[in-house]
């Protein structure tokens, strides 16, 4: 299968740092999205040719659109895009 560049938001920890991880490790291009670099200094340092970090709060939807449309003109192709980010709630009712 042919490298893919993947845009994944919330690689800090859970999914999307696994998958991350798991597609840095075989070759693909990520730019993942963090509120705070200090959490992935393992994937900048690992990978500084393919993992490329952006900071992002995604309830900031201006702040959002400014950095998808910067990653693209950047890199010039998004193969896929992981909307991840968030956090769930759970209880009873
Ligand atoms: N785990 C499950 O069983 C489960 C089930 C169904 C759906 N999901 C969904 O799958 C996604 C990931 O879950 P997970 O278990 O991997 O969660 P997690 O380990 O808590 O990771 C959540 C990620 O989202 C980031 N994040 C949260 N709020 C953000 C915001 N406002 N702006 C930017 N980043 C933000 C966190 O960054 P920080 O480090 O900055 O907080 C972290 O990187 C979530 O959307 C969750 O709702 C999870």
């Amino acid at each position: 299968m042919s490298h893919r560049t993947w845009l994944i938001t919330g690689v800090s920890s859970g999914f999307g740092r696994e998958l991350s991880t798991q597609l840095l490790a075989r070759g693909d291009s990520v730019v993942g999205t963090v509120r705070d670099p200090a959490k992935i200094t393992d994937l900048l340092e690992g990978y500084p040719a393919t993992f490329r970090a952006e900071i992002l709060d995604v309830t900031n939807t201006a702040a959002v659109q400014e950095m998808v449309g910067r990653v693209f003109a950047r890199l010039g192709r998004i193969d896929v895009v992981i909307s991840n980010a968030g956090y769930g709630l759970f209880g009873a009712a």
